[in-house]
């Protein structure tokens, strides 16, 4: 029985010190340890010695048992620690590598823009209104004080769907579907894509932006126009920002007027050489005018109680004129060394 267990421990021992991994070293406690392990059998056999040896045996016994555990722990912890700083030297991070650069999207000049000018007319209390691109000629045309074979409608009229359904050619029709639903006061402004049969150049494009603005109340004059549009243009240009109303006509609108920009690259010395405003000194930037009271009328609003005005602004315009874009192709071709310059 002593030499069983003599040789149970050298055997132990000697495993203990060639063993090379954790899961070997599990294996040797499952071995001699283990509730089926060599130990436990020898403490089995126990009951085959003379009862005064018994006593010294069992301690012997345990003695090793704990002798073994201290060193099972100790082997199993050096070589866990060894296997971890193996793995850790051979997954070394070379942080002087180049990295990998996520590729990130930037915003479309023209929505920076239509942003700015969001904030802007929120911040005057106007709310934001939608109509559909695919219109009648009611809301577009006829509801607009501009009849059947009125002249105004020439220039405008494009792609038809049939006589009475077309691609909207301006976002004025949504100020007819606004007054319709809701009796002033009103104060909107409404952006969208608008169609004509205008020829690609560097400032036209048969699918353009605008943005309609509509205010309709009691007392609401010129000046009012006025002094929306110069707040809009110096809070999107600069406090130097300067207009120039210049009487048009418009059949929706009486008196009607076309707001200039003064050129922010020739200021008031133009040239010939300009390509911003070819010489010219001003920038036609949009359509406006006191809201015509048939159209009022029209829409069930009383024009001797209630008066408003009405505008209507290109976007890609407005974005060239922010940017010092000189060519509004350059919004619609997706070319992103183009479109990256702006964040
Ligand atoms: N609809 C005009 C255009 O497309 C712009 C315009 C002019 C809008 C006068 C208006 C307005 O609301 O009152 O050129």
């Amino acid at each position: 029985m002593q030499s069983k267990l003599e040789a149970l421990q050298a055997a132990a021992v000697a495993l203990l010190e060639d063993v090379a991994n954790p899961q070997d070293v599990e294996q040797i406690r499952v071995r001699f340890l283990g509730k089926k392990g060599e130990l436990t059998a020898l403490l089995k056999q126990m009951g085959q010695l003379p009862p005064e040896e018994r006593p010294s045996f069992g301690q012997r016994v345990n003695d090793l048992r704990s002798m073994l555990e201290d060193r099972i722990g100790a082997v199993s912890g050096r070589l866990k620690a060894a296997a971890l700083e193996g793995l850790l030297a051979a997954q070394t991070l070379d942080v002087t590598l180049p990295g990998k650069t996520p590729k990130q999207g930037c915003r479309h000049p023209m929505g920076i823009v239509l942003d700015e000018v969001y904030d802007i007319f929120l911040g005057m209390g106007f709310s934001v209104a939608d109509g559909p691109e695919v219109e009648t000629t009611y809301y577009v045309f006829d509801a607009l004080n501009t009849g059947e074979g009125h002249p105004a409608r020439d220039w405008q009229d494009t792609f038809y769907f049939d006589d009475t359904t077309i691609l909207r050619t301006q976002t004025s029709s949504v100020q007819v579907r606004v007054m319709e639903q809701q009796k002033p006061p009103v104060r909107i402004i409404s952006p969208g894509r608008t169609y004509r049969k205008d020829e690609i150049d560097a400032t036209h494009s048969p699918m353009f932006h605008q943005i309609e603005g509509l205010v309709v109340d009691k007392g609401i004059t010129m000046a009012d126009l006025k002094g929306t549009l110069e707040t809009l243009m110096k809070r999107l240009y600069g406090e130097g920002a300067r207009l120039r109303f210049r009487p048009h006509h418009f059949p929706y609108t009486e008196p009607s007027a076309e707001v200039d920009l003064q050129c922010f690259v020739c200021q008031d010395k133009p040239s010939g050489t300009c390509r911003i405003c070819r010489g010219e000194g001003w920038i036609e930037l949009l359509g406006s005018g006191m809201v015509h009271p048939n159209v009022l009328r029209g829409c069930g609003i009383d024009p001797d109680i209630y008066s408003g005005f009405a505008f209507g602004v290109g976007v890609e315009r407005l974005a060239m004129m922010r940017f010092g874009v000189t060519d509004m192709r350059l919004f619609f071709e997706n070319d992103v060394r183009f479109l990256r310059q702006f964040v």
